[in-house]
């Protein structure tokens, strides 16, 4: 029994070996590569919870795209590998459920960079600020923190807008999604609804306006699982490259509908 113990203790010697000898190789990328995991090899998969027009939302051919998709996509084409959507509810990915129970390796969601997320997972550099915003009825009145007093106030579930409205002492009305927010809000379920300002924009076409910013001074960030440092960094050197090359602000420019201001 001894021997072959031994045997097999110096078998697994000489397959760390073999694996320490192909990691100190010469081909540095490939190495790096190589120490990326990924739920499903090959493919970048990213966890996002639409509707969040224009950063992630259905599009006329029912793909799911936007500024945090083409982002993303950035990193996938950077690493060589494919590039998969999960729809996520919200609360799972801001809690890192979906990230520890292996649904994807990335989330890409307007997420906001916060103390206690960062407990539960790590965000990559910020690639966006945000603010909170206030959408209303046309012509309802409702403008600031004083005439929300009393209100129903739609928030989407987990989010910082929720966070935000019960700072201030207001009401929220829990939704699972922004979609569902704002149809509370045009069949007068709620009287207000308050997510990031950047996602306000699209319907106020529709009788409803936005009243208000909040200035929270949040930003956003890609979140991956902890220890996962090479993909950390993968995603951090691709947010560097398309800041330089001009790819971040053709984004911003196409998503946004404006050039980015100077930083
Ligand atoms: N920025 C806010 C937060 O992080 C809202 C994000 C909601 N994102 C989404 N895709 N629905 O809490």
């Amino acid at each position: 029994m001894r021997p072959t113990l031994r045997a097999a203790a110096l078998a697994a010697t000489a397959l760390l070996a073999l694996t320490a000898c192909s990691s100190s190789g010469d081909d540095a990328a490939a190495d790096a590569a190589g120490e990326l995991t990924l739920v499903n090899p090959g493919t970048l998969t990213v966890c996002t919870n639409p509707p969040f027009e224009p950063f992630e939302f259905e599009d006329e051919n029912g793909e799911i795209v936007g500024l945090d998709i083409d982002i993303t996509r950035e990193v996938a084409d950077d690493l060589g590998v494919d590039l998969e959507v999960v729809v996520t509810p919200f609360d799972t990915l801001e809690s890192g459920a979906s990230l520890t129970t292996d649904a994807c390796d990335i989330l890409a969601s307007g997420l906001t960079i916060t103390d206690e997320r960062a407990e539960k997972f790590d965000f990559s550099e910020p690639y966006f600020d945000a603010d909170q915003g206030l959408l209303v009825a046309e012509g309802s009145g409702i403008d600031d923190v004083e005439s929300l007093a009393g209100k129903k106030i739609a928030v989407q579930m987990a989010t910082t807008g929720e966070t935000w409205v019960e700072d201030e002492g207001l009401t929220p009305v829990q939704y699972e999604d922004l979609g569902l927010q704002i149809n509370a809000l045009r069949t007068g379920q709620v009287d207000a609804v308050v997510n990031d300002i950047a996602v306000l924009g699209p319907f106020i076409t529709e009788g409803l306006e936005v009243a208000a910013t909040f200035p929270t001074g949040e930003q956003y960030g890609l979140g991956v699982k902890k220890g996962n440092t090479a993909l950390l960094e993968a995603v951090d050197a691709t947010l560097d490259r398309i800041r330089e090359d001009g790819t971040y602000d053709a984004i911003y420019t196409e998503r946004i509908g404006t050039a980015p201001t100077a930083d």
